[in-house]
């Protein structure tokens, strides 16, 4: 009998039963160092891009994805991101006295939307480790993988993309998206096989090297912080010894995942601001305040009026 060719439809025969994606990991237990003094005494996760922390944009994707349950790994210093989620009795008895129905409504809204648990991560070892402190929480299940830093403005929420490019492959998947050559030092880096027949947005990862230089670097096409992963990840994190800067990098696990489960890059479609880094944290504030029906029309005459 001959070999099914090779490519996603075939992929999507085999993988017709792929279990679903119940829950999301949220890793928050990083030093934020990039954004000190800001962070000495507040997590990096609650920093807000106009008046929505970036840990809540994170939450909401994983919502509008179809995820209820989000499972947040903090560590020391991090307790307001649980203040954030909780119910908030006296402040609403207050905006319910004050007749501030929106806010009400919205904050009712934050602590309702999903259902959130928290892991702990003691000791900030890196984010292969952040992960593999929510292996008991995840069990023996895919889940998705949102790191706050990166936010990401997209009619289709870019974790849902990835969930349909799951549902078709069944396999894990990371984000993928091209970056300036200067900039590759920054991110996971693929190198990426043919792309797929059935959608050249998804290929193959062939190999992936962690912040390489621009010489090392394999391609230009970085990791971003959407991650669909299988269960085998966890084995993949506990072979994973210290990487790149002595954390264990979620990356170098993944180049060993790949030596027994097939990988794919997704390119997804959207606007991404690394809001973990001064100059992208502000290009994200200024393109999301231009959006706003409150704000983005004032806006706009201010920075016109600035005459750059
Ligand atoms: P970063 O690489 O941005 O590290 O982590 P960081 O410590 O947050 O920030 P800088 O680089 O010092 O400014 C990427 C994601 O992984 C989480 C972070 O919270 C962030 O969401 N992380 C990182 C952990 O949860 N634990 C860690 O040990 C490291």
């Amino acid at each position: 009998m001959n070999e099914p060719p090779p490519g996603a439809r075939a992929t999507r025969e085999r993988n017709a039963g792929a279990a679903p994606i119940r829950r999301a990991v949220l890793p928050a237990a990083g030093w934020g160092t990039r954004f000190l003094p800001a962070t000495k005494a507040q997590p990096k996760e609650m920093l807000p891009l106009i008046d929505k922390p970036l840990i809540q944009y994170a939450v909401e994707e994983a919502v509008d994805s179809g995820i209820r349950h989000v499972t947040i790994v903090t560590g020391r210093g991090k307790d307001a991101i649980e203040g954030h989620f909780d119910v908030s009795g006296e402040l609403e008895t207050v905006l319910a006295e004050r007749g501030r129905t929106d806010p009400l409504e919205e904050i009712r809204r934050i602590s309702n939307m999903a259902r959130v648990t928290y892991v702990r991560q003691r000791q900030a070892l890196g984010l292969g480790h952040a992960i593999a402190c929510a292996r008991d929480a995840v069990g023996d299940e895919p889940f998705a993988v949102v790191l706050g830093d990166d936010v990401i403005d997209a009619d289709v929420p870019c974790l849902a993309q990835m969930m349909a490019a799951y549902r078709a492959l069944g396999c894990s998947i990371v984000a993928a998206s091209e970056v300036p050559p200067s900039e590759v030092s920054r991110y996971g880096i693929v190198r990426e096989g043919p792309a797929d027949a059935d959608d050249p947005r998804r290929a193959r990862v062939e190999d992936v090297v962690e912040k390489p230089s621009p010489t090392e670097a394999p391609s230009n096409l970085a990791i971003i912080g959407r991650y669909i992963l299988t269960p085998g990840i966890f084995a993949a994190l506990e072979e994973t010894p210290p990487g790149r800067g002595g954390e264990i990098q979620l990356t170098d696990a993944i180049r060993r995942l790949i030596e027994t489960e097939p990988v794919y890059a997704y390119r997804f479609e959207g606007a991404r601001y690394d809001a973990g880094d001064k100059l992208g944290f502000l290009k994200g504030t200024v393109e999301l305040a231009l959006k706003r029906d409150d704000l983005g029309a004032e806006f706009r005459e201010y920075l016109e009026s600035l005459k750059l």
